[in-house]
């Protein structure tokens, strides 16, 4: 039998209320997505791409639809069930990466695996291969906060990665980066995709990235083109 898709949504729709206006973000959304396959979503401001994201990654709940993760079905689960899944199956990075100033890039880099209960030497070697792959390793002793806007995405993306997840959501990871550092965020991501079957769905406005990965869908009008 084949192997189901790594994720799967059907006909997934969301809704906004606020006030007397309801606005149809997500309309019927159909994606599947397999294991080592790199798609980019691009769309106008507004569109709903961070709503999508959000719903694929079980941050937030669709009003209807499906979403299954390797052939198993999500809606329906308990907060807990749904933490669980997100903790050792996705890593997120965010629009706004929400670091913590206060720590160091290492210290960010590591903070999946303190969560996770990580013995803390290893953690720490993984963490420090993480900052030398993203070429930040003079930086690791530094504040995010005190940090560039690129660095800190890079620092976003290795804190993503560290527990080495079967799914990658990412909300324009590259939107700081110079076009060396994106194709950098590139390389590491094929790579990864390649070594371990990780599967990437990036928000970017980045034409010219978007056209290097797999697919490029379109979010219009509430749903994927
Ligand atoms: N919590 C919310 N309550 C009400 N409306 C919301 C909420 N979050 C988002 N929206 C609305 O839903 C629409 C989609 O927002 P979303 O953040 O998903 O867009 P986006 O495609 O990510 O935009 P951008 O490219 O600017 O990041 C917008 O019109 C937004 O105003
Ligand atoms: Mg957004």
């Amino acid at each position: 039998m084949s192997k189901p898709p790594r994720l799967q949504a059907d006909q997934l729709s969301k809704s906004y209320t606020s006030g007397p206006f309801t606005i149809q973000v997500l309309n019927q959304v159909h994606l599947s997505l397999q294991p080592r396959e790199m798609v980019a979503i691009v769309g106008a401001s507004g569109a709903g791409k961070t709503t999508l994201l959000q719903v694929l990654g079980t941050l937030d709940q669709a009003d209807s639809g499906s979403l299954t993760f390797e052939g198993k079905e999500l809606s329906g689960k308990s907060e807990r069930e749904l933490a669980a899944h997100r903790n050792s199956n996705i890593g997120f990075i965010f629009q706004f990466h929400h670091l913590l100033p206060e720590f160091t890039a290492l210290e960010n880099i590591m903070m999946p695996g303190l969560i996770h209960g990580m013995e803390h030497g290893r953690l720490e070697a993984r963490a420090q291969e993480f900052l030398h792959r993203i070429q930040l390793d003079h930086r690791s002793h530094h504040r995010s906060g005190e940090l560039s806007g690129g660095e800190q995405q890079r620092v976003a993306l290795a804190r993503a990665l560290i527990m080495e997840p079967a799914l990658l959501l990412a909300d324009e990871p590259t939107g700081n980066l110079d076009s060396t550092s994106g194709k950098m965020v590139f390389s590491l991501l094929r790579e990864l995709s390649d070594a371990m079957g990780l599967s990437v769905i990036m928000v970017t406005h980045n034409l010219q990235l978007a056209r290097r990965l797999d697919r490029c869908l379109t979010l219009a009008d509430g749903s994927l083109k």
